[in-house]
């Protein structure tokens, strides 16, 4: 005989909880970071061991995330106790139980698993499922007929508020409002956490400050599980009553500065002006695909009246990268085409989202924008949370994100602990023809 390897698990109650669920449906969750993939992976291990021939599947909704969040756990869990197959991504026990490991990415993905029989199903962040690939999977859900003794079918499900599922999870199992077909006893719904995952808070205290840092809304769906608070919007404070204005003029001693998110899929560039108590107004924007470098540096100048002073402009960060084609970075070309006093944009992305939110917010906020500047209007109410990088804007649609970047670059532009001590600017062309861009302290840029 071998020798018998011995796995202890320490569960929370609220985890333990969630083991001894025989539903027909269990869903734990609500809150960020209560125990739950732990809980998901560690039940379904428990079941496929104490059952023979149990045929189970977890899913998630992309590879990526299973890989990191249970492939990699599970191999140093189940070493020595399950054999891994990695053409058929599943774990066979000695027992002939089988964890199956799949991912939906699209839409259609879930039809593969359709008229297969799994005795278990485990749905980890169940909200980013839609609500057709969650009843396409219940049907494959059924009596695998491998199971040594009757075994009841049953899924696990677990998740957050928030994402494509999030109003058919809240009505099954938060709500609890039920559909013709639809058996109350089958629904239960375990509430976790963080604050009932101790690993995590001896571990990772910081992580409860981060949660509690976030906008209102999304801070009482992701620390305390509201979903009712649940709000997609990045920016809640956004606000056009309060932000927008119809018209809008600049008096001359303003000081004018640029910015600019340059792309070939799409150029923006905003005009900012800051009166002297050092609100912001953003009183133009160009917004426009296909410019290449030379032809953006000439749109934009000539968008710039005559007898406006512009003191800086800010742009992208990689527009300093040498370019393959022509040996010359993107700021070159800009700077010979007419675009002066360029400065490289700070780019640390969250804490320019945090300072955008900071201009945005309050009764009387330091950030007015023009009707005119129709795209960054439309895009800020538009961005979304980004699921995977916490405080982070979601990258797609990517058409939604160039405003709102460059509206970030000329914010950081304005925030003197985070500027560059010095910048590089070209004031004319002709300063990159003698092939010495000139030196610029940025207090010679931007005095204000
Ligand atoms: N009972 C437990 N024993 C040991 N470690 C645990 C236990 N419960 C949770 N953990 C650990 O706590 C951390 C967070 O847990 P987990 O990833 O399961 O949370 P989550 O609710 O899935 O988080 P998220 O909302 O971010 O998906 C992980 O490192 C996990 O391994
Ligand atoms: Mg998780």
């Amino acid at each position: 005989m071998g020798t018998v390897k011995t796995i202890t698990f320490e569960p929370n109650p609220k985890q333990v909880e969630f083991f001894e669920s025989k539903s027909r449906f269990t869903a734990y969750g609500g809150a960020r970071g209560g125990g739950k993939s732990w809980a998901m992976r560690t039940k379904l291990v428990l079941l496929a061991l104490a059952n023979d021939g149990v045929q189970i599947l977890l899913l998630r909704r992309t590879l990526g995330e299973l890989r990191e969040n249970h492939l990699i756990p599970l191999l140093k869990l189940l070493k020595d106790v399950a054999r891994y197959s990695a053409s058929d991504k599943e774990f066979i026990f000695a027992n002939g139980s089988r964890l199956k490991l799949g991912y939906c990415d699209d839409e259609n993905d879930v039809l593969q698993f359709q008229g297969q029989a799994y005795d278990v199903i485990g749905m980890e962040e169940a909200t980013h499922f839609t609500e057709t690939q969650y009843l396409c999977l219940t049907e494959s859900n059924r009596v695998s007929g491998q199971t040594v003794k009757p075994f009841k079918p049953r899924m696990y499900l677990t998740c957050n508020p928030g994402g494509v599922g999030h109003d058919w999870v809240k009505r099954l199992f938060v709500d609890r409002i039920y559909r013709k077909g639809e058996t109350p006893e089958d629904y239960t719904f375990i509430k976790s956490l963080v604050f009932d995952n101790k690993f995590l808070m001896t571990r990772d205290p910081d992580y409860v400050r981060t949660l509690m840092s976030l906008p209102p809304a999304r801070m009482r769906a992701m620390l305390y599980g509201d979903w009712d608070a649940f709000e997609g919007a990045f920016f809640p404070e956004f606000d056009r009553e309060k932000h927008v204005v119809s018209t809008l003029s600049i008096p001359r001693e303003w000081q004018r500065f640029r910015a600019i998110d340059y792309g070939l899929d799409m150029t923006c560039c905003l005009w900012l002006a800051v009166d002297s108590t050092g609100r912001v107004y953003v009183y133009r924007e160009l917004y426009q695909k296909n410019l290449i470098l030379s032809d953006a540096a000439r749109t934009i100048d000539a968008m710039t009246g005559n007898t406006e002073e512009i003191r800086y402009t800010v742009a992208s960060p990689d527009l300093w990268n040498r370019r393959q084609d022509s040996g010359k970075s993107g700021f070159e070309i800009l700077s010979q085409n007419g675009l002066s006093g360029l400065i490289r944009a700070d780019n640390r992305r969250v804490t320019g989202w945090r300072v955008t939110r900071e201009y945005l917010s309050g009764d009387e906020p330091r950030l007015i924008i023009s009707a005119d500047c129709q795209n960054l209007v439309r895009t800020l109410p538009l961005l979304r949370f980004d699921e995977h990088q916490r405080e982070d804007v979601c990258s797609t649609p990517h058409e939604l994100t160039h405003a709102p970047e460059a509206l970030r670059y000329a914010l950081m532009s304005r925030e003197p602990k985070t500027m560059p001590k010095t910048v590089k600017a070209g004031r004319s062309p002709y300063s990159f023809d003698t092939g010495s861009p000139t030196e610029y302290q940025y207090s010679d840029i931007i005095d204000f």
